[in-house]
């Protein structure tokens, strides 16, 4: 029976290049998740968009000397070109400044105010007097009152790392125009989230098939107690709030990019030509999945959801498998720094499964994990080259070189040959199943031990050999193999799309490789196969000392 299943993917800001650390933590997950329940038969809905709104943008902005819009437009183009080569397939991506957008956030809001769950506060707030502005955090500068660092921003210390608030600068400055702020007091509106503490506590103990970070996280937040937070701002750039008086204020932009997951949903249906088409994935009990790196955590297993519940009868997430951070050459991943890999430029010379590899088998999926070059190369040419690569590149040349383009008709199969091809299918339905779990490291690692399998097994068939000697033997093992590699494209297809299409043809198959299902897809003897090419390209070491040198400078 075919499931529905929505996907909602955590929204880049459109501040900067897309880094491999974004890939890693949450497109790449989701887009292997997708492509599974796709091939499955499910109805799958896989939505997302750039982080369009806050101070990241307006700062980017000021910095490049162009407006927010200019900023947006021109990332929203970049990630758009990234998801096509990276083969990330959204069923919708758009972004969050977006008049859609604008009328779904300010329904909710609307209704959680009508429902009691938003009211108003004074708050005192930093004030340039020069600039005549509120100053968002990012926008005060100072000393760190814990390590003395000069420079501190006022949401955080890059030194020490503390997480502080723009009060808390010793020797606070304008970061525009350097004066001195004051205190002023403003008027926001605040989300009631301790009104959710009981019934998140009792939600979120249900939720046993999140990964122990995600809970542990979630109720670690839930034991120190929710406190309300403002959800409004005293700034230009953003989401206009609905309510006489808020004029110059904006809603925050956290409190209106997590409904993105929502209006998304709605925008992609309007576009579709039935507007009521998410709704389905939207009801209470279908299974919502979000992906994300663990630094959002708190926004989707607390403050969403206690926005949906607040506003009621729409799905809660189901399950929220957040990934740890990776890190690169060792270190924390910095745009400031420029300690990063963009995926542009990664795209600019290298194919993207090898890096949709490498980041799938070294998923920071329990824990942290690191992407060095002279691993990348390693795993690109021993593994994708050497195992899987060499695999159906030896089995297909080979069999089209002497059956005559065709697979070849095979005789009894013997232990050896029956063994490998059960092992095929079992290894499919682990794959499987793995993915739907969210474990997708031990998904792909599973299917590359049973191409190292088939190495082995042809090691010892040795077909090129026993050609000379008995063809029909040499056949019926290349035939064997033909249908592991079938067996191979399948599972390897959510993970390497790219090179599983050819594989695919090679094999004589038409179409796409997705539309084949889930399932074993045998491969006739008679049929005609594509002369096929090598499938990875061996990559030089002399790239490691290269690729090393660009980060960080
Ligand atoms: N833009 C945020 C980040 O990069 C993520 C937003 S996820 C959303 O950390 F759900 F709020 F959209
Ligand atoms: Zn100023």
């Amino acid at each position: 029976m075919s499931e529905r299943i929505y996907i909602g993917v955590a929204w880049p800001y459109a501040e900067g290049s897309l880094h491999i650390g974004n890939i890693a933590g949450a497109n790449l997950p989701a887009d292997i998740f997708a492509r599974y329940h796709r091939a499955k038969g499910n109805e799958v809905l896989m939505v997302s968009g750039s982080d369009q709104h806050g101070t990241p943008i307006t700062l980017k902005a000021e910095q490049a000397g162009k407006t927010p819009n200019e900023i947006i437009d021109f990332y929203q183009a970049e990630f758009i070109e990234v998801w096509k080569k990276l083969g990330i397939t959204w069923d919708f991506y758009t972004g969050t400044h977006t008049e859609n957008h604008t009328k779904v956030a300010q329904d909710i809001f609307l209704k959680l105010l009508e429902k009691g769950y938003l009211y108003k506060d004074t708050v005192a707030q930093m004030y340039c007097p020069k600039c005549q502005r509120f100053l968002p955090d990012r926008y005060v500068e100072g000393k760190c009152p814990l390590c003395g660092a000069e420079g501190a921003r006022g949401d955080q210390c890059d030194a020490c790392g503390k997480p502080l608030n723009a009060t808390e600068l010793k020797d606070p400055y304008c970061r525009i125009c350097k004066t001195t702020p004051a205190l002023k007091n403003s008027e926001h509106f605040f989300l009631k989230l301790s009104a959710f503490q009981e019934r998140l506590e009792k939600w979120a103990e249900e939720q046993k098939q999140w990964r122990p970070n995600v809970y542990g996280f979630t109720h670690r937040y839930l034991k120190e107690g929710l406190r309300d937070r403002a959800i409004t701002r005293d700034i230009e750039w953003g989401v206009p709030v609905p309510v006489k008086g808020f004029e110059n204020k904006r809603l925050y932009v956290w409190f209106e990019a997590v409904i993105g997951y929502l209006s998304a949903s709605k925008e992609w249906a309007e576009k579709s030509g039935d507007k009521d088409k998410w709704k389905p994935f939207w009801e209470p009990g279908v299974k919502s999945y979000y992906f994300l790196a663990k630094d959002n955590i708190p926004f989707h297993t607390l403050i969403w959801p206690a926005m949906l519940m607040g506003y009621e009868g729409l799905a809660l997430p189901h399950d929220v498998p957040a990934n740890e951070f990776l890190t690169i050459e060792g270190k924390k991943i910095s745009r400031s720094r420029n300690w990063a890999v963009y995926v542009p430029d990664y795209l600019s010379r290298y194919d993207p499964d090898p890096l949709r590899y490498i980041l799938s088998i070294n998923m920071p999926e329990t824990n942290d994990s690191d992407f060095s070059w002279r691993e990348f190369v390693r795993r690109n040419n021993d593994e994708l080259v050497a195992t899987y690569g060499n695999l159906v590149n030896r089995v297909l040349t080979f069999t089209y070189r002497n059956y005559d383009g065709k697979v070849p008709e095979s005789g009894a199969l013997d232990d050896a040959d029956k063994k490998i091809v059960a092992d095929a299918d079992i290894c499919l339905e682990k794959v499987g199943e793995s993915i739907a779990k969210c474990y997708f490291k031990q998904a792909i690692q599973a299917a590359m031990a049973l191409a190292a399998q088939a190495n082995r097994y042809l090691d010892e068939k040795a077909p090129w050999k026993k050609i000379k000697e008995d063809k029909q033997a040499a056949a019926t093992s290349l035939y064997t193999a033909i249908n592991v590699i079938s067996r191979l494209k399948t599972m390897l297809c959510p993970f390497l799309p790219f090179s599983s299409q050819k594989v695919h043809e090679y094999l004589g198959f038409d179409g796409k490789v997705e539309d084949a299902g889930w399932k074993p897809q045998p491969v006739p003897a008679g049929q005609k196969l594509k002369e096929p090419k090598p499938l990875f390209t061996k990559l030089d070491e002399k790239i490691i000392e290269e690729e090393t040198k660009r980060i960080g400078t």
